[in-house]
């Protein structure tokens, strides 16, 4: 067997920047093909991720050199940026380091949300602005942008907030709050429930768009209160798609190529039948298939 970075090289390996439901979904479907190794990495934001198929690294990279350097090591021949649309660092650290790495890069970013008949939307720019926007609009806030970034509302005095997050904040925060410790998905009949028990008259959200999370909307938009939706940073230079099929689609398609490519480089030295595996293409259970969660 071919080697790359203490690797297979017989196998293409696909890079996947994870921390989203698409990303788990796309590792899902790619992990265990024949002749694909699938590595999904994380940031390690959250104390007890939930875990993609396939392999898993967890941790910073330590910017654009460390991703490019990292993806050498490991015989990467592809990355999918699957992170979530407001992770704008990892983003443009992936297009600058698949450049200087050679690498193809895709960009799996699901749709932001529309407006539907009968929403109030107030658009914002940024934290700071919803924050600035938020006295004129309501007195309780329904606040679920996500842990970090609170110490923008934290300055708002008058008003309550229920602030929804994975892992507990620290940090600046409003004072005047409740902190709710939950995971996605969120049906619209519990959010309708939820801002109820809350009497919530304003909800803040970030425009992540996907359907696990926008049952918040629906029930802001039954009890007819105003969204404050923040809108996404730029989007990533990359080739981009907004569905995991096309992402599988455009993986399987670099990822024959890439593998072929590698065993021609680095043909088997061994003239004996016994010391080479079954080819890529055949199939075989052992040319491939997934290896459990490493790390
Ligand atoms: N921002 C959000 O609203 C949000 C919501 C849900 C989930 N997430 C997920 O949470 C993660 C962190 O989000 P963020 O907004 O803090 O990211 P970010 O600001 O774009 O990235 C900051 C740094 O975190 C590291 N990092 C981020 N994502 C990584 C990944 N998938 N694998 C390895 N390192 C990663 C990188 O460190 P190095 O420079 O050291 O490589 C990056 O420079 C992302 O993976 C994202 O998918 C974010």
């Amino acid at each position: 067997m071919t080697r790359a970075g203490g690797r297979d090289a017989d196998l293409g390996t696909v890079l996947v920047l994870g921390g989203t439901f698409e990303a788990r979904e796309l590792a899902a479907q790619l992990a265990g093909r024949p002749g694909m190794r699938v590595i999904s990495s994380l940031a390690g934001r959250v104390r007890d991720p939930i875990r993609p198929a396939g392999e898993v690294r967890i941790g910073g990279f330590g910017g654009v050199q460390g991703l490019a350097d990292w993806a050498r090591a490991e015989g990467v021949h592809a990355v999918v940026d699957a992170t979530h649309p407001f992770a704008e660092t990892i983003s443009a650290n992936a297009v600058a380091a698949c450049a200087q790495a050679g690498l193809p890069l895709l960009r799996l970013a699901r749709p932001g949300w529309q407006p539907r008949d009968g929403d109030d939307w107030h658009r914002a720019g940024s934290l700071a602005d919803a924050a600035a926007l938020l006295p004129a609009l309501g007195a309780r806030v329904f606040l679920t942008t996500g842990r970090q970034g609170l110490a923008a509302f934290a300055g708002l005095h008058d008003l309550w907030f229920l602030i929804r997050c994975v892992d507990a904040p620290d940090g600046a925060m409003p004072a005047s709050r409740e902190v709710l410790l939950a995971r996605g998905p969120y049906a619209r009949a519990a959010e309708l429930a939820l801002m109820r028990r809350f009497a919530i008259d304003v909800l803040v959200t970030k425009d992540s768009g996907g359907s696990l999370t926008a049952g918040k909307l629906d029930a802001a938009r039954d009890l007819g209160i105003p969204v404050i939706m923040i809108r996404r940073p730029e989007s990533s230079a990359a080739k981009s798609v907004p569905a995991v099929d096309a992402a599988v689609r455009w993986v399987t398609g670099q990822i024959p190529a890439a593998a072929h490519l590698s065993a021609a480089a680095h043909p088997p030295a061994a003239a004996h039948p016994s010391d080479r595996g079954p080819p890529p293409e055949s199939g075989a259970p052992d040319s491939g298939a997934a290896e459990p969660a490493a790390r």
